[in-house]
């Protein structure tokens, strides 16, 4: 009998992400890929649709010539990334830290963000209030709230709230749709930055 090797699966979902992205991708689209993988979105939905395309991955990326291998806070921290308008964040875990340092550092007019959240899943196994949760609720960290995930879906609207005052910034629209086992949730943001008069 032969056993077989399970591979880590990229995408619960595909289908649903491909959908989301392809529904809300804006006509002058210039993509920062987060967390490229293997590239099955950029084949599906970015590769020859969009006007600049650079994928970043810290452990496998598709293709050499348009992605970098490292971590994606060091290429943030580290690059100029005013000039793109899309950011793609299809994170395994729940990508907060990395949308905060983006917002803090971009300086353009409107953006798309495709994210992929976990957080639910942790809340269903934990109970527990995490590092960005706790900043943005105002609740002590790690506190336990039996069936923190109920409250999710506020708990992710309070975050933008946060991101609005935090970073001048509106949001123009939130979309989302969980998977079925409701254990990730599929977002796309709209955000236009606020320039203020001195
Ligand atoms: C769900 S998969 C992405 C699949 C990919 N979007 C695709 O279309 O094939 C999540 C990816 O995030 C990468 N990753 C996780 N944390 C990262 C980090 N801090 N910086 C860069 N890549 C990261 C993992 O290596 C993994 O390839």
């Amino acid at each position: 009998m032969k056993s077989k090797t399970w591979k880590k699966v990229d995408h619960s979902d595909l289908r649903n992400k491909v959908e989301l992205r392809r529904r809300f991708l804006p006509k002058d689209a210039r993509v920062l890929d987060l967390f490229c993988g293997r590239g099955n979105i950029y084949e599906r939905v970015y590769k020859g649709n969009v006007l600049k395309y650079i994928g970043v991955d810290k452990n496998i990326i598709h293709d050499e010539n348009i992605c970098v291998k490292t971590n994606n806070i060091i290429f943030v921290t580290k690059n100029n990334i005013n000039d793109f308008n899309v950011f793609d964040l299809d994170d395994y875990g729940s990508p907060w830290k990395v949308l905060y340092l983006i917002l803090r550092k971009w300086i353009g007019d409107k953006a798309t963000f495709f994210i992929t959240d976990g957080l639910v899943l942790s809340q269903k196994l934990s109970n527990k209030v995490t590092k960005f949760v706790s900043g943005t609720e105002k609740i002590p960290l790690r506190m336990k709230i039996p069936a923190i995930n109920r409250f999710y879906i506020d708990i992710f609207s309070t975050m933008l709230l946060d991101i609005q005052k935090r970073y001048n910034v509106k949001v123009e629209k939130a979309f989302y749709f969980f998977n079925e086992k409701k254990t990730v949730c599929y977002w796309v943001i709209n955000i236009k930055k606020i320039f203020k008069n001195i």
